[in-house]
């Protein structure tokens, strides 16, 4: 069918979900859609959604790619591999469409999002049909509607602002369910894409957060990870005098037996006021995580973090004074442009300094268009690989001597699933975000029990049920 559609007057997104519905029922077999979504929870959060919207239009699911009728990658743009990773990845679907001209091939998210990105996939992928940048959650019922109505290549990689309400998300899991509660960031730190593919912060409304979470609970669900980029500015864009602190506290009064978490959690605005509720709301589980970074006032600087490692070390101090133990865990990044052997050695010291629990640590990866992407670099690769292993080693250290305190110990733990090493145990999330294994039965999964530790180790630890 030749291109008739006008692309800049596609129909509302509801619209377009009756009509692609109407599309599938008329197939003589049910479609399938195959997603992946790569990167952070909020990606996957978004993934959850397109599914739902997916589902509205008549699509049933598949974990097998070769059966499927849509593929949909949901992708990252975060550090340089995970793009390289998709870029492998659809090269290696092209033989799929080969084989089955109607195949659908859509990608979205925070990758799609950049211009050269798109236009790399549109030259070099021709196999791919839909591009959809990191509002696709929104506008994936116009593309697959425009598409229908024989547009070779869909794409709109524009960041909208609206936020939509009462979609019906697929979740992966049964009892942890994840709830962004803001979308974007204004933060610009200068190695960082976020802000570029994601747009300025905007707010939910505290209602329908509050609502979600309520009928989540509602329905079972366990444990509720708030997301954000930053949820410390959850609020600022909103009218009603709504902030984070108080949003923890009105979703603290929901009766019922659960835990909520958050991420991710900006120290330069994490207040006094949000960690008096993470210690006073018995609904919250007992974990902050505080990415610093680096342990380097320069390289702070120069991350436009806006924070110092004193200040820092300020609110660490505070929680700890609340609660000498509280579990505390953070992102590190190791050879930002010319970090210096002594802003390193810096990083170790904050390291030895707070003990964190875990740290997610990255080696640097220049994102063009960054600030820091154009800033000089002297330090070698090698250099930069060998300070990660000595990080790492550190962390290893501090984990296995944290771990102790837990032994004898009786924790609460959400159990999740079967542990991947030795089947016939089951593990699970203390409140600590700590990994716990135990001799379990499987009908377990998904409620709390109470485990008392009886070996730790790096990264986990291990006890024995607790009838
Ligand atoms: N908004 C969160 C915050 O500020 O803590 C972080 C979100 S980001 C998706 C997760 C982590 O990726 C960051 O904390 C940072 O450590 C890391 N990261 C971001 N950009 C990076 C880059 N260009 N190279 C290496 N790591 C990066
Ligand atoms: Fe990226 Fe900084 Fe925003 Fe986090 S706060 S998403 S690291 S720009
Ligand atoms: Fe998340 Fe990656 Fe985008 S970490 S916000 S999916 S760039």
């Amino acid at each position: 069918m030749p291109q008739t559609l006008d692309m800049e007057r596609l129909p509302a997104p509801e619209f377009c979900v009756q009509e692609v519905r109407s599309w599938t029922e008329a197939l003589p077999q049910q479609p399938l859609a195959y997603l992946h979504s790569f990167g952070c929870q909020l990606n996957v959060a978004d993934g959850e959604k397109l599914c739902g919207i997916l589902r509205q239009m008549g699509y049933g699911f598949t974990e097998d790619i070769e059966k499927a009728s849509l593929i949909l990658y949901n992708t990252c743009a975060v550090r340089e591999n995970a793009e390289d990773r998709v870029f492998g990845t659809l090269g290696s679907i092209k033989k799929l469409k080969r084989e089955n001209p109607a195949l659908i091939i859509c990608v979205t998210g925070c990758m799609t999002a950049q211009q050269q990105v798109a236009d790399k996939i549109r030259e070099s992928y021709r196999h791919v049909d839909i591009v959809l940048g990191t509002s696709a959650v929104s506008r994936l019922a116009q593309m697959l509607y425009a598409h229908m109505h024989g547009v070779r290549y869909a794409q709109d990689i524009e960041i909208y602002t609206d936020i939509p309400e009462g979609l019906e998300a697929m979740r992966e899991s049964s009892f942890k369910a994840s709830v962004p509660i803001m979308y974007g960031c204004n933060n610009f730190c200068t190695y960082c894409i976020v802000p570029y593919v994601r747009g300025r912060e905007r707010s939910r409304k505290p209602e329908h957060i509050i609502e979600e979470v309520r009928s989540l609970v509602a329905q079972g669900y366990k444990e509720i990870m708030l997301l954000g980029q930053n949820v410390n500015s959850y609020g600022k864009d909103l009218d009603d005098g709504m902030d984070f602190p108080t949003l923890l506290r009105e979703l603290d009064k929901l009766e019922g037996e659960f835990w909520i978490r958050f991420m991710s959690s900006h120290p330069k605005d994490a207040t006094k006021e949000m960690m008096d509720a993470l210690i006073e709301c018995a609904h919250l589980a007992k974990h902050l995580h505080l990415p610093v970074q680096s342990g380097s006032d320069d390289v702070l600087q120069r991350m436009n973090r806006r924070y110092t490692v004193e200040k820092y070390l300020e609110k660490v101090r505070y929680i700890r004074s609340l609660d000498a133990e509280f579990s505390l865990t953070t992102d590190l990044i190791v050879g930002f442009p010319d970090e210096t052997a002594e802003d390193f050695e810096g990083t170790l010291s904050l390291m030895r300094e707070v003990r964190y629990d875990n740290v997610y640590s990255f080696i640097y990866s220049k994102r063009t268009g960054t600030k820091a992407a154009v800033m000089q670099d002297a330090t070698s690769d090698a250099e930069k690989s060998e300070r990660m292993q000595r990080l790492l080693a550190l962390q290893r250290e501090i984990s296995v001597e944290n771990n102790r305190r837990f032994l004898g110990r009786t924790m609460r733990v959400l159990a999740d699933g079967r542990s991947r090493k030795r089947p016939e145990m089951l593990t699970g999330r203390s409140s600590e975000n700590m990994l716990v294994e135990f001799a379990g039965d499987e009908t377990l999964i998904g409620t709390f029990v109470d485990v008392r530790i009886t070996e730790t180790h790096n990264g986990q630890v291990t006890g024995v049920l607790i009838k």
